[in-house]
């Protein structure tokens, strides 16, 4: 499939999907949200890959919804038309996604970031959710996935006066794993991607839906979901692998790749 917004590009065992809209920072018009969902999509059901990035350029991982698009409807168009709906389905992929971020992240652009699982940012990297100053809020989860992120204190804080905040002040926060040169954001987003798509495939989706349990339920019904699934992990071929390979000292090789 060819796509006009996004570029597409299989790097082993890595789904890589790049925002390509430079003229306007990657804004996420229909287009392009269409075509990163139906990539994303695509690669989740590929049994040849086992973790995603999603990347933008150098100046942005993405500014935002795009304002210019938005800038006439009504509340009926929004309302019937779902806007942002499809986002719903990049945040249910079952294998998982590694954000590389540079430049802004912004409005619908720091959303997207938050709905992949490990996200990594460039030392240049600023995010925010700016909406407020549009006189609109967030649409794609923003007001709601920051506040679990960063706290209270600070998504109030960012969300009510459209402040930027810098990759280190970001990573103090806890909204992202860890900060890199730039010049090595993509490197090591692959590298991270690549590790994580060597693991058992069962044991990495597992792992990725009990950790988003975590944000769903209380302690105790998050730590039973988990136990079940750990006790479902003996039923693969993987756990009899990887705990013979460790007895033998040696690496292990998952069939469930
Ligand atoms: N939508 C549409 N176009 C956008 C855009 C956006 N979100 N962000 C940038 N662009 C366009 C600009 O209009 C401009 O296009 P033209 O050359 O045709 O004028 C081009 O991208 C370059 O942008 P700037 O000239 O503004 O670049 P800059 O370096 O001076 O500023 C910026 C960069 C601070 C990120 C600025 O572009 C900006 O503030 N963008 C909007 C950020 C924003 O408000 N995002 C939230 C959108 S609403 C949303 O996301 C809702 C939601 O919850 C999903």
């Amino acid at each position: 499939m060819t796509y006009g917004t996004i570029q597409v590009e299989r790097k082993g065992r890595v789904g890589l999907i790049t925002l390509d809209r430079p003229k306007a920072l990657n804004a996420l018009n229909t287009r392009l949200m269409n075509e990163v969902v139906a990539a994303a999509t695509e690669f989740d059901r590929d049994p040849e890959i086992g973790c995603l990035v999603v990347t933008g350029s150098e100046k942005a991982f993405a500014a935002g919804a795009d304002i210019k698009e938005m800038q006439s409807l009504d509340f009926v168009d929004a309302y019937l038309g779902d806007w942002f709906a499809a986002w719903d389905r990049f945040g249910a992929l079952r294998k998982p996604v590694v954000a590389a971020v540079a430049g802004y992240a912004l409005g619908g652009g720091c959303e997207l970031a938050m709905l992949c699982d490990v996200l990594l940012a460039a030392d240049t990297a600023k995010f925010g959710q700016p909406e407020i100053k549009l006189g609109v809020i967030p649409g794609i989860g923003g007001s709601q996935r920051l506040t679990r992120a960063v706290g209270k204190a600070k998504a109030m804080e960012l969300c009510l006066t459209g402040r930027m905040m810098g990759a280190e002040e970001a990573e103090r926060a806890g909204l992202v794993s860890r900060v890199v040169p730039a010049d090595q954001l993509l490197s090591e987003a692959l590298a991270t991607a690549e590790t994580i798509a060597a693991m058992s495939a069962p044991a990495a989706i597992m792992m990725k839906e009990s950790v988003n349990r975590a944000f769903e339920t209380t302690l105790a019904e998050g730590v039973r979901f988990e136990r079940r699934l750990f006790h479902a992990t003996f039923a693969t071929v993987d756990q009899k692998e990887g705990m013979a390979a460790f007895a033998e000292k040696r690496p292990p090789e998952f069939r469930h790749r």
